[in-house]
Order: C-alpha cells, then structure tokens, then sequence
C-alpha cells in the first residue's frame, strides 16, 4: 500500500517536464554571460588539436567540464530521459545529476526510473534530494540508503524556498536545516554539493553550507530556468501565476554568482549553473573560476528527441568550448582560467 502523497510527487514531477518542455520558463534576467570578455589570441602558437579541455572535479576525472544537471525520475518518461542522458554522459566523458529522489525514497518501486549505472557504469553521478525534506520525514539513514542503491558517487542537496513558497502544498518549514545539513554531510562517506534551483548562493551562505561540511557549491543562479515561472505556470491557478510571475527575475545572475563565490572561496569546488547554453558560456564560466558547468533544459530538450540529439548538443558544446580555448591560446582549462580581459 502506497503512502498518501505519493502519487502527488510523482504528478508534480511529470508535469514540471511538460512546462519546462511547453512554456516559456525562461528568467526574465540575463545569466550574464555577454559581460564577460575574454582575451582573443591573434597568435596562439598551438594547433586545435593541441586543446585538451579534460576537468577535474572533487578528484573525480571527466573528459570536459559539462554536467547534465539534476532533473528527472520518478515516471515512466523520466525513466527513458535519464537512461538516455546517461549514456550519452557515459560516452562522452561528462558529469550527470539524477532528480529529486525524494519520490524514489517514498515509494522504492521507482528505482528503475532513476538508476541509470547499467548503462553508465563509469559516469561520475550525483544523486540529489532537497534539503528542506530533512524536515518532512526524510532521515539520513533515508538519504545514505538512496546514494548506496543510486551507486552515486556524490549528493546534490538543492536549496529552493522560492520554489516551494510559490507551489501549491509547498514544504515551506526551512527552519533548523543547517544543523541537520551537517549531520548529513558527517554521515554520508560520499562529497555533498549544495546547489539552488534558479535563483543562485550567497557568498555568506556558501560559507555556512561549507563550515556545515558541504564540499563545494553549484550556483544553478538566476538567468536560464525560472522556477518561479514553472511553478506559476504548473498551479493552473490565474492568482498564483501572476504572482510567480512577480518573481521572474528573481536571483542573482549565474555570472555574478560565479564572480562572488570564486572571490571569496578561491580553491572551493564550484559548478556554474543557471543559463548556461553554449561551449561560449562555458569557456567563459570557466575564465570566471568555475570548475564545472552544468545545463538542465537544454539537455531535457535534447533527450525528448533522442540519444543521438544529446550527443549532438555535448558535441557542440565540446566544441565551442575548444574553438574558445583555441582562439584565446589556451591548451588547457588552466590556460583558459588566465584569459580574462
Ligand atoms: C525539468 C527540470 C527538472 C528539475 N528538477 C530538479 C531536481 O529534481 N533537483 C534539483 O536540484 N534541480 C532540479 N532542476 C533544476 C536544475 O538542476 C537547474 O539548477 C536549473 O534548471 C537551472 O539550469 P538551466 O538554466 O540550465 O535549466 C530541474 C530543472 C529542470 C529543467
């Protein structure tokens, strides 16, 4: 017998893939990317062939530096979506993030929607859960479980008060998280990665998450999907919309966020996120301090259509973010971190 509220999670989650897929959830802010110059090399004294844009990321080796950010499971579409998004992950070398697992920790039956290690036995894979269901009967003993059958090599615990004062029946109680945060980040034997959904961390937040034991931030900041937006969108209710709307442009742009976290955490594992769509971004992001870059939309986009059109979208990333590299004379994402104008 399936507890009450299942079936809720789990028809939350398919409808945010058809807004995400059918609306326009974009931030009504730009992530901010076009301010940011890098040097251009008429002589770069290097071939193309010479760019190497493998990245290292919490000591684990990936071929670029590209996460296909946390999104999906929980249905029988998220199933297909995540398997293709893991083998494409695990053909080209690049990071992946599983949704939510909160629908998998309350009706264990969802595994097949969100273990993806047959067909991506090597990816490096984030399992995530929200920090605020430590407070709505998700224990740690719940969490560990949920990494262990995952086999996920790290946790991202995502942060979104916005997201869940704007839905309807939001989990809105984020009082006392961070000393449970901390007991989390003692007991799991894998690294945490606190992330947002959309609306970007505070340096002074970043700084509490990390004396909690978190091991590096993800900023998923202002600039590409808007949760505000989908959940408006997603209430079906005109009132609540409106108000949603209200917080379109809500956040800190990804590349101020980028900026502020890396001034003051100079060496702290950092993922830029939010409005990242472009190998151009990518390089920039990563001129900025980034050691990461994660896109959710655009590879739910991509897997919709199929396993080659991910490919695809990895490939141009790959290469955008080689030609950047090449044309500012940077052989290596170390290089390409000295090129900002
Ligand atoms: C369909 C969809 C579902 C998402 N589900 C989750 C989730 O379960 N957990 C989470 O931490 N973030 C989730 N996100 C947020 C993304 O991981 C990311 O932080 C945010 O969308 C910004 O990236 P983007 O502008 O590239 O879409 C989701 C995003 C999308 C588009």
């Amino acid at each position: 017998m399936l507890q009450p509220g299942i079936h809720a999670t789990e028809a939350r989650k398919a409808r945010h893939l058809d807004v995400c897929l059918d609306d326009d959830v974009a931030s009504t802010l730009d992530a901010g990317w076009s301010g940011v110059r890098l040097r251009h090399e008429a002589l770069p004294e290097i071939a193309l062939d010479d760019v190497d844009c493998a990245a290292r990321f919490l000591g684990f080796r990936l071929r670029a530096p590209i996460l296909i950010s946390s999104m999906t499971g929980g249905t029988a579409r998220a199933a297909e979506l995540n398997l293709r998004l893991a083998e494409a992950a695990e053909a080209s070398g690049i990071a992946m993030g599983l949704g939510s697992g909160r629908a998998l920790i309350e009706n264990p039956a969802l595994m097949h929607t969100f273990d993806v290690r047959a067909v991506a036995p090597q990816a490096v894979l984030f399992a995530n859960i929200g920090a605020v269901s430590l407070n709505y009967g998700i224990g740690i003993d719940d969490v560990q479980r949920m990494i262990a059958e995952l086999r996920a090599d790290a946790l991202f615990l995502h942060l979104n008060p916005l997201q869940e004062a704007l839905q309807p029946g939001g989990d809105t109680n984020f009082r006392g998280l961070l000393p449970k945060i901390a007991e989390l980040c003692a007991a799991l034997d894998v690294p945490v990665v606190a992330k947002s959904v959309g609306s970007g961390i505070s340096p002074v937040t970043a700084a509490r998450l990390l004396d909690a034991g978190v091991a590096g931030i993800d900023t998923a900041a202002a600039g590409g999907t808007s949760w505000a937006r989908v959940e408006g969108k997603r209430s079906g209710d005109d009132g609540r919309e409106a108000l949603a709307e209200t917080f379109a442009g809500w956040g800190q742009p990804t590349a101020e966020a980028v900026c502020a976290l890396r001034a003051r955490f100079p060496s702290m594992p950092l993922i830029a996120s939010g409005g990242v769509r472009t190998g151009v971004d990518i390089a920039r992001a990563i001129a900025l301090g980034a050691d990461l870059c994660g896109l959710a939309l655009p590879f739910l986009e991509a897997a919709t259509i199929s396993r080659a059109a991910v490919d695809e979208l990895i490939g141009a990333l790959v290469e955008g973010l080689r030609i950047a590299m090449f044309a500012t004379g940077s052989a290596t994402l170390a290089g390409l971190r000295r090129a900002l104008l």
